[in-house]
């Protein structure tokens, strides 16, 4: 039987978050080896929001050799950049037009966004996640890894999907959300009511997954928990159960075994064996990562060879879609 399809895709804002690590990329290298898979850096999705053209540039063949370093390994799967392959723009409109705008009004991150954006709440903002509907479509993937946050735009590219092939007749797969058990959300330190996030205006609310291992466990060692001394993963324990969450992830150690191993200790302890911990897991992502980035050539063939590899399989299925819409062949 063929392997199932996996696409999923990462914005380039910079470092990666433990959250985005534990969330996503994490899991995406050992799908490898079950799954074809497709990975993308989105620096189309990443100019909704003002950037400043030189350092997206630099973040984006960061977020790409950094993709590398988590395990991606190329020969294995297609890994590329969004704006070398055309398709995705292209399917992007194709999509737009079976698309509503109530649809796009309901999104809660557009709500979040042209709040925290208020002075440009621009249409790119607001037809993103049809823009992520063409990335996962142009492919056909059967299966999106993600974390909870994006649980509704997988639903928008389902719906959208389902209403193309409706209209047309059957072309895309009606692609699946692949969620972690464990740290499908992993919550901002200083307030984990919140997600972790970049933009948190507090840079101790989130580790990234290149910060030393000083930074690492100074920013444990200042997380939010509460006034009981118990470490158990239990209702209303939002910084406990997230400590325990990015424990357990990075340690393989179910809640029970955690609990066990600091039975008696205080928050202290626990605190800076999470620090520990997790700096000791990023410290072979970081060297590998500084290895890669310093080769700029070899990058360069890797992300080439990606885009053409993707835009290859793409045409195919966005081809299929244009002439299904009536549009005249072009050869
Ligand atoms: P982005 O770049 O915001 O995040 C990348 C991945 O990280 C996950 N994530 C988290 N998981 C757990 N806890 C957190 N605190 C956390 N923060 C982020 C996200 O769920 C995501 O899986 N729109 C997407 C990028 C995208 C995409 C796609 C994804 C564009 N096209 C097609 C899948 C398929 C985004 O902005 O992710």
């Amino acid at each position: 039987m063929d392997k199932k399809l996996i696409f999923s895709g990462i914005q380039p804002t910079g470092t990666f978050t433990l959250g985005n690590y534990i969330g996503a990329v994490r899991n995406w290298g050992p799908l490898q080896d079950e799954y074809n898979c497709i990975y993308c850096v989105v620096d189309l999705h990443a100019i909704t929001v003002k950037q400043e053209p030189a350092k997206l540039r630099k973040n984006t063949l960061d977020a790409y050799a950094l993709l590398m370093a988590c395990g991606i390994d190329t020969e294995k799967s297609i890994l590329f950049i969004q704006s070398h392959v055309k398709t995705h723009a292209e399917l992007n409109w194709v999509l737009g037009c079976s698309t509503q705008f109530g649809e796009l009004s309901r999104m809660t991150q557009f709500k979040d966004k042209s709040k925290r954006h208020a002075d440009d709440v621009n249409s790119g903002l607001f037809t993103y996640p049809v823009l992520m509907a063409a990335d996962i479509l142009a492919y056909n993937a059967d299966l999106v890894p993600v974390g909870v946050d994006q649980k509704q735009h997988l639903e928008l590219a389902r719906n959208i999907a389902q209403r193309f092939n409706q209209r047309y007749g059957e072309l895309f797969t009606v692609p699946e959300p692949y969620i972690a058990e464990i740290g499908a959300k992993v919550m901002s330190l200083q307030d984990p009511t919140k997600k972790m996030s970049k933009s948190d205006d507090n840079p101790n609310a989130c580790i990234l997954i290149l910060d030393d291992k000083d930074t690492v466990i100074r920013k444990f060692k200042r997380a939010v928990t509460d006034s009981e001394a118990e470490v158990c993963y239990r209702e209303g324990k939002d910084g406990i159960n997230n400590l325990m969450t990015i424990y357990s992830s990075v340690t393989g150690k179910s809640f029970d075994e955690i609990t066990s191993e600091f039975a008696g200790k205080g928050y202290g302890d626990f605190k800076l064996a999470v620090g520990e911990t997790v700096a000791d897991h990023l410290a072979p992502i970081r060297s590998e990562f500084d290895r890669l980035i310093q080769d700029k050539a070899y990058l360069k063939k890797c992300y080439t060879e990606g885009a053409e590899k993707a835009q290859r399989y793409s045409q195919r299925i966005v081809s299929k879609a244009y002439h299904k819409v009536g549009f005249v062949d072009k050869a």
